[in-house]
């Protein structure tokens, strides 16, 4: 089974701004078709309708393959102004149509999607880690908040996520520290709660690709830079609940 990392694709209102973002994926569907998509965030630049009209069509042919999470662009004008009405936009153009297994918006829990193969099952769990705060000073940091971790702590203590490969992603980078526009707050908490339970963690938002390994109890943590305009992406496979990672081709 595979999966591609794609991030920040900050789809705009005009076609000609997004030729990059449409390209690119326009790559991928033809090149992998069997592949399954992650992005982690920013998937539109500030959550205006014909934004999202324009990421749902671009994102529409990979429906059953597609799994998301919203970053701080998606949620508000400049990607720190958060705005309730363009963080439901996410859920209605793009989590309802592209049939993720739940909402993000004013959702405490974390999405989960489960994808099979004869021999592996893997959990996906993505997060919202979005601060909903009415300052333009915090917005573009994040957290997961404690009650998406205490969720989060469920789900990984439940029986049926046990004996599963579980791939976790969000779109702030839980590495940067003391920085006013990229830093996860509560990072170190959500480090001790994933500690040795998950398989690999995603995430975006710098736009600056980065593989770790073996950090945390964790096999693979993977930055992804802003996709568009990028030659590569990474590629998990997961086979036989091993998972293994390479640079792929998406233009
Ligand atoms: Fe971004
Ligand atoms: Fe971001």
């Amino acid at each position: 089974m595979k999966f591609i990392h794609l991030s920040d694709l900050h789809f705009h209102r005009k076609t000609k701004d997004n030729a990059g973002a449409v390209k690119v994926l326009k790559y991928v569907k033809e090149t992998y078709p069997e592949h399954n998509l992650i992005v982690t965030g920013d998937i539109v630049d500030d959550g205006h309708e014909k934004q999202y009209k324009n990421a749902q069509k671009a994102l529409k042919p990979f429906l059953g393959r597609v799994f998301i999470s919203p970053g701080n662009h998606d949620f508000g004008a400049l990607g720190n102004l958060y705005s309730r009405e363009r963080a439901e936009r996410f859920d209605e153009f793009l989590s309802a149509p592209l049939q993720q297994g739940g909402a993000f918006s004013g959702d405490g829990t974390p999405v989960v999607n489960v994808v099979k193969s004869d021999t592996d099952k893997v959990m996906l769990i993505a997060l919202d880690t979005n601060l909903e705060t009415s300052s333009a000073f915090d917005f573009a940091c994040g957290a997961v908040g404690e009650e998406q971790m205490a969720a989060l702590d469920t789900i990984l203590r439940e029986s049926a996520s046990l004996g599963m490969t579980k791939i976790l992603f969000f779109h702030h980078h839980p590495f940067v520290h003391n920085d006013p526009f990229m830093e996860l707050q509560d990072a170190l908490e959500l480090m001790r709660t994933i500690y040795n339970r998950v398989d690999v963690v995603l995430f975006g938002h710098k736009h600056i690709s980065g593989k770790l390994e073996n950090v945390n109890g964790i096999r693979y943590v993977l930055a992804s830079d802003n996709s568009p305009g990028k030659n590569f992406a990474r590629e998990l496979t997961v086979e036989n609940g091993i998972t293994s990672v390479d640079d792929i081709r998406i233009i």
